[in-house]
């Protein structure tokens, strides 16, 4: 057994906007159908934030949940997996240590898109293993309807809003909870496949007076909406999430008898089903929860892992393989023997 200081799960908390946008809804606007968008991903609805809501509102409620799970009021540091914060300056994660009442703690936001989670994970298990904290709070939270372009079918059908945090605390490695090992990857190759290509400093559009008009891009603005090139993301996420699981899985000393439970970025049920296929996983080994969520980029996996829990199709003591991909191209994996934590 690995021993050794590591990170733990000892809280989870999630929380979605309350608006629910059905494939129906979307089909009365939009060029589309029910039939298409469930048999081509596996999505029935989304939750959307309303136009008063920003990234940092779902993340204090996400974070709050998972401090009360792990029944704790502080902790070190702040870890914000975010594509879309509050504003491109400063980072959210500062304002939302402060509204959560954690004090002058470090706080910072992670960008590595839908796989952010992952990321945002293996950075806070870092600040653990250095002694530079002893509990962090990571949190995934995404407002992807701010920046979907309302007319494009194939990016509004799939995402969706929401939030979903864990607390670390300082731990043994080899007891339930304890994270790793890691394997993150990019390939900057692919980063036109996935972006918003205004408003950052390769294309700021400057606006009449000088100044930059971030996010403004565009004669008719659509510069400024997020674009995906779906079928190849779809290639490259199979190839490299089954690379990466299985890479951790190997030295997990699990790659025979394979995980109880495969947390795979909820983007496509065919892609998590291909995954699966190609990991020798049972399907009915998948966590699913996009039916009811859609892709919730950074929140994506703290949800699936929240809803696993809840429906009982995860235990503690089971042993689970985490899988992201994303924008970037970036991609990243994880193991851990789930712990007995209560999801908020
Ligand atoms: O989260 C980050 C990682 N993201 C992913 O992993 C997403 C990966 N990609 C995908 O999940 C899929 O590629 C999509 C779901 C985005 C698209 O499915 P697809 O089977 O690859 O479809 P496609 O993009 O090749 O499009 C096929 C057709 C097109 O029409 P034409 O050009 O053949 O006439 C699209 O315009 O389907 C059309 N289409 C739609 N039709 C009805 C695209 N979206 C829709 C829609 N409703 N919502």
């Amino acid at each position: 057994m690995t021993t050794g200081r590591a990170a733990v799960v000892s809280g989870l908390g999630t929380w979605l906007p309350p608006r629910v946008e059905t494939n129906e809804d979307l089909s009365r606007t939009l060029d589309t159908t029910d039939e298409w968008i469930r048999s081509r991903t596996g999505i029935g609805q989304r939750h959307i934030a309303d136009a008063s809501m920003a990234t940092s509102d779902l993340a204090v409620e996400a974070g709050g949940r998972a401090l009360k799970s792990a029944g704790v009021e502080s902790v070190d540091a702040l870890v914000l997996a975010t594509t879309t914060p509050d504003r491109l300056c400063p980072a959210t994660a500062p304002l939302v240590a402060s509204r959560l009442g954690l004090g002058t703690i470090s706080a910072f936001d992670v960008v590595a898109v839908c796989t952010g989670f992952v990321y945002a994970l293996a950075t806070a298990a870092g600040l653990i293993a250095t002694s530079t904290a002893d509990r962090v709070l990571v949190v995934g939270a995404d407002t992807f309807s701010t920046i979907i372009d309302p007319g494009d079918r194939s990016t509004r059908a799939i995402f969706g809003d929401g939030a979903g945090a864990v607390v670390l605390r300082a731990g043994e490695a080899g007891e339930d909870g304890a994270l790793g090992p890691f394997d993150l990857g990019s390939d900057g190759t692919g980063s036109d496949l996935i972006m918003i290509p205004s408003g950052g400093s390769r294309d700021p559009r400057r606006g009449a007076e000088g100044g930059v008009a971030a996010g403004d891009g565009g004669a008719d603005g659509a510069d400024r909406y997020f674009r995906m090139y779906g079928k190849a993301v779809f290639r490259n996420a199979v190839e490299h999430m089954v690379a990466s699981a299985e890479s951790v899985l190997e030295r997990s000393g699990w790659a025979d008898a394979g995980p109880d439970l495969l947390v795979a970025h909820q983007a496509n049920l065919r892609i998590m089903h291909a995954v699966a296929d190609r990991l020798g996983v049972p399907r009915d080994r998948c966590a699913v929860n996009l039916d009811r969520v859609g892709n919730t980029a950074a929140a994506s996996i703290p949800l699936a892992l929240a809803d696993a829990s809840a429906d009982g199709s995860l235990r503690p003591g089971d042993r689970i393989v985490m899988t992201a991909f994303g924008g970037g191209l970036a991609w990243g994996s994880c193991t851990m023997r789930w712990p007995a934590v209560v999801p908020v």
